[in-house]
């Protein structure tokens, strides 16, 4: 059995079972509408030739002809090609740009295949190759159109090779400066992004940088393009908007300047003769440090705009600008400072100032990727510029892929959510589609960050976010259960226990991971200093960035209202924004983004904020710790290496979502305690060594030890600990003289997170022994053995029976 390494993703197109296949008619021939060996329809009927003999075991001939005797043939092609060769068009009805149709009930046996355009094509192929790779042989004759044309992911890679908030192991575009030779993983990313109609991808960080205009690294961008084009992937890039100064040797880099524009003007032209179909340019701009227009006291229309002049020659080129522009230097003591105003302070008064080929490209929420954040305002506030939304496939805040979070309910409950604009119907689903405000070129976007790891993302689970990606931009109406399900099916099996396991582990996902970070609306409360990884809600005060929650001795929460607050609530219209600043409407998943109020204060639930947040981390991790167990049921059922690494990774979760738990619990208790005199329910379960113990030199080992009184039993021994950069530490457990066990610190090679050098909420994690018998009067010892810099270090013991967790 070859191993699933999880590089085909979903379109491993598994055989089925016999009896499923055999139920299947044969076809005679597969009949492709496009000589091109280069184009998708020809690449369309190369996957479905290989997808049939994979999944039905069918071999099937190409032939370029369709005939009027065809019969039993898979008809592929676009609507001109199809209807020039006599296809019978008239029961198509009408195709957007990217839809197909697809019937698989056609005369003569037939399944035509008939996209809009050639896109189309090559998604309708992928559509009735997934619907056969799950067994699903009901007829269908239908069109499937998209919500919008922007369907695009962001890539973050640097032209070393690293990834910006990667954690997936080195870029598959760049390395050493310089675009990759090797294009065999671009071109699998480039189909399995066409199977879920994604069409087009920016390839370099937003943070940029211009040696991205060398010569050789252009022609490496023609090579990327030649290589995605045959799945219907368009390539764009970002730019770095100082270019001309720091590439072009300019004095300025003034939007306003001739010079500035004829130098964009050249360069643009001669990307367009590496890469003839562009995308179209991402501006990351005044924003973290980066320069852009207002460095030079011109407006960032007037910086877009520049871009846009400079692509409207060569086709359809949009320019994505980036509405992530914000002061990180913010002064926290003044109370109406707030970073979630930026969008609207930055880009309302240019609505209509924007070319007609600029997208302003707005993040989800008005901060940045938190575990739960309101819908940017700003999304409700550009009628004549266009807009798309921006999601975050890399789970940043959410875990980095060493805990999973399904993020699909996540981007429904943005995209359900009705904004009001002018009192009337205006789901954000409908805004980003264009139809609400009658744009005619907007959608979607999303940070992926895929690496060269062979599950691409990091976590085998965590490729559902992409695959939902996908699924929801062509249709945001997607079920997340349906999708979850759907993705399953093809990437670890038909079999009901798997299918209902996954689903289940994907739903709970989100809310367990929100229960054991931040709750009521108060962020992620991860370090926003550092890593963005683990627990340290004291980073998210007392500094410039703006992720506040103004957490003191009393009390908590941004005031956002406009009474006495920030006045962001007073960005949305009217009907939202009466609900946001009334402490009573405003829903309590949303309570501390709005709302500053005494930890003392009753929720809707009659608990106060206190108890919530206490309670709330107790069910969190209470409840991450039964997907390792939810998952061990799938043993046998799938592959042993997928499985293996799943379940490393569900066990690792299940331990740091303790100290998750633990870290926010002591923070808040230690900062009201003293107030709140016992009103807080606290209690800690016994365990030992409450602080760290670490061996005294790098060289010899360390021992710790202690003699265990309790009464005789089975117990579960769990071993917290430490295992930062630096080293890997060797652990081993013994009890009564007895080896139990025995680990590495070498987690950094196992997680794709960001990891710290440091003993904190980043490098704390946990090893369980289960189902050890104790005597009384055993001794529990440790033997640490340090490496490099990590000093074997220990954090506490706890020693409960099965189903106690502490
Ligand atoms: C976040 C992220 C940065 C990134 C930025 C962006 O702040 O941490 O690494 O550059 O978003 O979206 O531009």
């Amino acid at each position: 059995m070859t191993i699933e390494t999880g590089l085909d993703g979903w379109l491993r197109y598994a055989a089925l079972s016999p009896a499923l296949s055999n139920a299947q008619q044969r076809y005679s021939s597969i009949i492709v509408l496009d000589t091109d060996e280069t184009s998708p329809v020809y690449t369309a009927a190369k996957e479905l030739q290989d997808g049939l003999k994979r999944i039905l075991g069918q071999d099937i001939e190409f032939h370029f002809q369709l005939t009027g005797g065809s019969s039993s043939s898979i008809v592929v092609g676009t609507l001109e090609s199809f209807s020039s060769a006599g296809g019978n068009t008239k029961d198509i009805p009408e195709l957007k740009e990217d839809g197909f149709w697809l019937n698989t009930h056609a005369d003569n046996n037939c399944v035509h295949i008939v996209g809009q355009n050639e896109r189309g094509a090559i998604y309708g192929a992928f559509e009735y190759l997934m619907r056969l790779a799950q067994g699903n042989f009901d007829p269908v004759a239908s069109a499937s159109n998209p919500s919008a044309p922007i369907r695009w992911v962001n890539q973050w890679d640097n032209l070393d090779g690293s990834i910006e908030r990667g954690y997936a192991g080195p870029s598959i575009f760049f390395k050493d400066g310089e675009v990759v030779k090797d294009m065999t993983r671009i071109a699998q990313l480039a189909r399995l992004l066409s199977s879920v109609r994604i069409n087009a991808v920016v390839v370099n960080n937003v943070n940029a940088n211009p040696k991205l205009f060398s010569e050789s690294n252009l022609d490496g961008l023609h090579r990327i393009a030649n290589a995605m084009r045959p799945w219907g992937v368009r390539i764009g890039i970002s730019l770095y908007f100082d270019s001309p100064k720091e590439f072009g040797g300019l004095p300025t880099s003034d939007p306003l300047d001739p010079a500035v524009n004829d130098w964009w003007n050249d360069i643009t032209a001669k990307v367009y003769r590496k890469v003839p179909d562009l995308v179209g340019y991402t501006i990351k701009a005044n924003s973290e440090g980066q320069p852009g227009p207002l460095t030079y006291n011109r407006t960032l229309a007037d910086g877009a705009n520049m871009f846009a002049r400079a692509l409207k020659p060569h086709g359809d080129g949009v320019v994505m600008y980036r509405a992530f522009v914000y002061n990180h230097h913010l002064d926290e003591s003044v109370w109406k400072h707030d970073r979630a105003n930026a969008a609207v302070d930055y880009f309302k008064d240019l609505d209509g100032k924007f070319d007609d080929n600029v997208i302003v490209q707005i993040k989800w929420g008005p901060i940045d990727f938190q575990v739960r954040e309101p819908p940017s305002p700003l999304l409700a506030n550009l009628r004549k510029t266009k807009a798309a939304i921006e999601f975050q496939v890399a789970q940043e805040y959410l875990g980095q892929q060493s805990h999973f979070v399904y993020m699909a309910p996540l981007w429904r409950e943005i995209l359900d959510f009705d904004m009001r604009i002018d009192g009337r119907s205006s789901h954000i689903r409908d805004i980003v589609s264009g139809e609400r405000l009658g744009w005619n070129r907007s959608g979607y976007t999303t940070v992926l960050n895929i690496g060269s790891d062979s599950t691409w993302i990091g976590h085998h689970l965590s490729m559902s976010n992409l695959y939902a990606y996908g699924r929801i931009a062509w249709d945001p109406l997607s079920d997340p259960v349906s999708v979850i399900q759907e993705w399953t099916r093809l990437t670890f099996g038909l079999d009901k226990t798997i299918v209902d396991i996954i689903a289940k582990i994907s739903m709970e996902s989100w809310p367990t991971y929100e229960n054991y970070s931040g709750n009521l609306g108060v962020q992620t409360l991860c370090d926003i200093i550092y890593t963005h990884y683990g627990p340290s809600p004291g980073s998210q005060d007392g500094n410039g960035w703006g992720q506040w929650t103004r957490a003191n001795a009393h009390s908590i929460g941004m005031d956002r209202t406009v009474a006495t607050g920030s006045g962001n609530s007073g960005q949305y219209p009217a009907e939202v924004a009466a609900r946001y600043e009334n402490i009573e409407t405003t829903p309590d998943n949303l309570l501390l983004w709005f709302h500053h109020v005494p930890y003392t204060h009753r929720l809707k639930s009659g608990k106060t904020v206190i108890q919530h947040f206490y309670d709330a981390h107790y069910e969190g991790a209470a409840h991450a710790q039964t997907f390792p167990l939810e998952w061990a049921k799938l043993k046998g059922l799938i592959d042993d290496y997928r499985f293996e690494q799943v379940a490393f990774k569900l066990q690792y979760q299940a331990g740091h979502s303790i100290v998750w738990r633990d870290s926010v619990n002591y923070f808040y208790f230690a900062k009201c305690a003293f107030w709140l005199q016992g009103c807080l329910c606290y209690t800690r379960r016994g365990s030992f060594w409450g602080k760290a113990v670490i061996t005294e030199t790098n060289e010899a080992p360390g021992t710790a030890q202690k003699e265990l009184t309790f009464p005789s039993g089975t117990y579960n021994i769990a071993v917290n600990y430490y295992d930062h950069l630096g080293g890997r530490a060797k652990y081993e457990i013994s009890l009564g003289g007895k080896l139990i066990g025995s680990w590495v610190g070498d987690l950094e090679d196992r997680l794709g997170h960001d990891f710290s050098e440091y003993l904190d909420g980043h490098s704390a994690t946990r090893v369980t022994f289960r189902g050890i018998k104790v005597e009384q009067g055993d001794l529990l010892k440790i033997v640490g053995q340090p490496d490099g810099s990590e000093l074997a270090p220990l954090d506490y013991v706890s020693i409960l029976p099965e189903g106690t967790i502490d």
